[in-house]
C-alpha cells in the first residue's frame, strides 16, 4: 500500500491536500502539532501522527513511500522560527526520507527561493531559509519534485496553471486550492526525473505544466 507523508497537513494548502488525497481513496499520514486541527476530517485511511517539527519526528516516515513537505512558520513569526521550520525541519525531512529509502520528495518551496538576494530585504531570511532548504534536497539522493509557488490567494481554485513567471508583480498568485491540486497531482504522478519549478494561476491545465 502506497502511502504519503503530509508535513504540515494542518495548514491551508496542507489540509486541502489531505482531504482531496482522502476524496481520491489514497492513503495519508499526516504530521501534525495538535490532531484537534484534524477533527473535521474523518477517514479510515488517514493516520495522523503528532509531533512538533523542532523535536525528532523521524517515526512519522515509517512506511511511506512519498512525502510531501508543506510546512512552513507563517508570516508572523521571527527569523528564528523560520530557521527552525522553513529550513531546518526541511533538512531533517529530507535526511529522514533518504534513512527510510522515500520513492519521492515533494518539497513546497516559494517563488524567490532561487536567488534570495534579488528578493525584497525583509523577505531575504526566509527566501536563504527555502534556498538552502532546496540545495540540501537536491543534494540528498532522493527523487525530488520542489514547487515554488507565488503569492498564496485564498481565492477559489482557478484550475489553470503556469510555470512562467508573470512580469507584473500582482500577477504572480496561485490559489492555495490550485497549489494543493498540483501536489496531489504530483503524488499521483511519480516524477521519473527531478524537477524544480515555479508556478503560478495562468491558462494551462497541469498536465500540461507538471510533466
Ligand atoms: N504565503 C505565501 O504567499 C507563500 C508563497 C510561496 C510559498 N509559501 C509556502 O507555502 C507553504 C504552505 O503555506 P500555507 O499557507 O499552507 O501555510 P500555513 O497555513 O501557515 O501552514 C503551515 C503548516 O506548518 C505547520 N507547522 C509550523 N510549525 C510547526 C511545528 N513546529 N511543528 C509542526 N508543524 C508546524 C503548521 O502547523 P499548525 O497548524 O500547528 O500551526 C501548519 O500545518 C509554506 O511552506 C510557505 O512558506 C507561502
Amino acid at each position: 500500500m502506497n502511502r504519503t507523508l503530509i508535513i504540515g497537513a494542518s495548514g491551508q494548502i496542507g489540509k486541502q491536500l489531505t482531504q482531496n488525497m482522502l476524496n481520491e481513496g489514497q492513503h495519508v499520514v499526516a504530521l501534525v502539532r495538535d490532531e484537534q486541527k484534524l477533527s473535521d476530517i474523518k477517514s479510515e485511511n488517514m493516520t495522523i501522527v503528532e509531533a512538533d517539527l523542532t523535536d525528532d519526528f523521524s517515526h512519522a516516515f515509517k512506511g511511506c513511500s512519498t512525502v510531501v513537505f508543506v510546512a512552513g512558520s507563517g508570516g508572523n513569526t521571527g527569523a528564528d522560527k523560520t530557521i527552525l521550520i522553513d529550513l531546518w525541519a526541511a533538512c531533517r525531512a529530507a535526511d529522514y526520507a533518504k534513512q527510510h529509502d522515500i520513492k519521492h520528495f515533494i518539497m513546497v518551496s516559494s517563488i524567490g527561493a532561487d536567488a534570495p538576494a534579488e528578493g525584497p530585504e525583509e523577505m531575504q531570511p526566509y527566501l536563504v531559509a527555502k534556498h538552502m532548504a532546496d540545495e540540501h534536497l537536491m543534494h540528498s539522493g532522493l527523487r525530488y519534485s520542489i514547487i515554488r509557488p507565488g503569492t498564496l490567494t485564498n481565492n477559489k481554485a482557478h484550475n489553470g496553471f503556469t510555470t512562467q513567471r508573470p512580469s507584473n508583480k500582482d500577477e504572480a498568485i496561485i490559489t492555495r486550492a490550485d497549489v494543493a491540486k498540483a501536489l496531489a497531482y504530483c503524488v499521483a504522478h511519480q516524477a521519473k526525473s527531478n524537477t524544480v519549478k515555479e508556478l503560478f494561476n495562468g491558462a494551462k491545465h497541469l498536465d500540461e505544466v507538471m510533466s
